[in-house]
């Protein structure tokens, strides 16, 4: 299940032109399955109105009105009471000063003051204004008490200017309300390597050697693992997928670049899900390869083995506490795996049968069935990268128990 699923969110709009962007915010989180309660400030409603607010989160979205209506004295401590997360999104100077100072003059900062759930704000503003020493110690203040803040970004301003100070993308605050969300989670204090992509061998400054591996099961062992509040560093190959927020991302290309940046980190648990190559050219060409040159031989050597090397009985010390494989097989996928999860020194490795139509490369959902160091297997239905990436997550986690 997500980490948005259930989950009770106040959602704060200032008075920015980045308004409408949380708009999207807010229907996001909703179809994540995240309770949305939106207070606007008076400055916010004259950028986007409640009506829009109610329509993407089904339920009502509070104004000043509130403050004075016949629940007016509950009003601002029941929203902060039942919130997981208050986001502020976009907060202006001016909102930010108010939180800093514990001004209390409308609804959104009453609630501030008196929630006691982690707030997260993506300041939204005129570049000279954030630059302002005034909002500076603000910043400073918010941040030494604990405040999660995102942005503001670089780029054009609705000044006309460049500068620092436009409102991250709803991406970005999406990314780091997981991150919020998945602080006191299972993997809390515990450092996760995911590798994920197909690596690339080059034959000559053009061509590669790569396989069809999209990312797609690397990544969502990543976001899976900053929901259950892990420090993540993925280490991947060039994919089309947008990294999750909150991952330290290393890319690379080569196996040999991927074993070199694993050795550069340490961490608890190392998760193997690239498709790492085990061939490569002997001979990289200096230049390109020419056609008119004749038809080239291309002799192959093995790579290393990653897994071999940091967790394999080769290897001397065991780096990681946990360390997961994967096995992409088209035949005798258990007997395979079981030789691998062996030889590589693994604590468990997901098989993975990739002869299947829904499962393996490219697709969104997999056939995987777990097989451990201590003899057990536990075979998952079919499901989508996300959900097996929850399940082999929650593994970790007992394992490291
Ligand atoms: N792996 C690795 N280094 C390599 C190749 C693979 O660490 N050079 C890892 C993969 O990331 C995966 C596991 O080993 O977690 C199994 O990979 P797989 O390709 O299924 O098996 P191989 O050991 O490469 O054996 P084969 O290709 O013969 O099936």
């Amino acid at each position: 299940m997500s980490i948005l699923s259930g989950k009770h969110i106040i959602l704060g709009v200032t008075g920015s032109i980045a308004a409408y962007k949380a708009a999207d915010i807010a229907s996001k989180l909703t179809q994540a399955g995240a309770l949305v309660d939106v207070i606007l400030t008076g400055a916010g409603e004259k950028f986007v109105s409640p009506l829009t607010f109610q329509s993407v989160t089904g339920r009502k979205a509070f104004t000043d009105k509130d403050l004075w209506g016949d629940q007016a004295h509950v009003m601002h401590i029941s929203l902060g009471k039942v919130a997981d997360l208050l986001v502020i999104a976009p907060c202006t100077a001016d909102t930010m000063a108010k939180l800093a100072h514990g001004i209390a003059d409308n609804l959104l900062t009453v609630t501030a003051l008196a929630a006691k759930c982690p707030l997260l704000i993506a300041p939204a503003m005129d570049g000279g204004m954030f630059d302002h020493p005034a909002t500076q110690e603000n910043l400073k203040t918010l941040q030494s008490r604990g405040v999660w803040v995102t942005g503001p970004a670089e780029g054009h301003l609705a000044s006309g200017l460049k500068g620092t100070g436009r409102m991250v993308e709803p991406a970005e605050v999406l990314g780091q309300i997981r991150v919020a969300l998945g602080q006191n989670g299972e993997l809390t204090g515990k450092k996760v390597i995911v590798t994920a992509g197909g690596t690339q061998e080059a034959i000559d400054p053009v061509r590669v050697i790569t396989n069809h591996s999209s990312g797609k099961q690397g990544y969502a062992l990543a976001q899976a693992a900053l929901d259950a509040g892990a420090e993540v560093t993925l280490i991947t190959t060039p994919t089309a997928l947008t990294p999750p927020v909150g991952a330290k991302i290393v890319n690379v290309k080569s196996v040999q670049d991927m074993l070199d940046a694993l050795l550069n980190e340490s961490a608890d648990v190392l998760v193997m899900a690239a498709a790492a190559a085990d061939f490569r050219p002997k001979h990289v060409a200096q230049n390109k390869l020419k056609k008119r040159d004749g038809i080239p031989q291309i002799e192959l050597e093995a790579a290393p083995d990653i897994l071999k090397t940091v967790a394999g009985s080769g290897s001397k010390t065991k780096r990681f506490k946990v360390t997961v494989g994967f096995a992409a097989e088209s035949r005798d996928l258990l007997e395979n795996a079981s030789e691998k999860l062996k030889s590589k020194g693994l604590d468990f490795i997901a098989a993975n049968d990739i002869s299947a139509k829904d499962a393996g490369f490219a697709v969104e959902t997999n056939r995987i069935t777990l097989l451990f160091a201590d003899g057990s297997q536990e075979t998952l239905p079919l499901m989508t990268k996300t959900e097996a990436a929850e399940k082999i997550i929650e593994h970790i986690a007992r394992l490291l128990k």
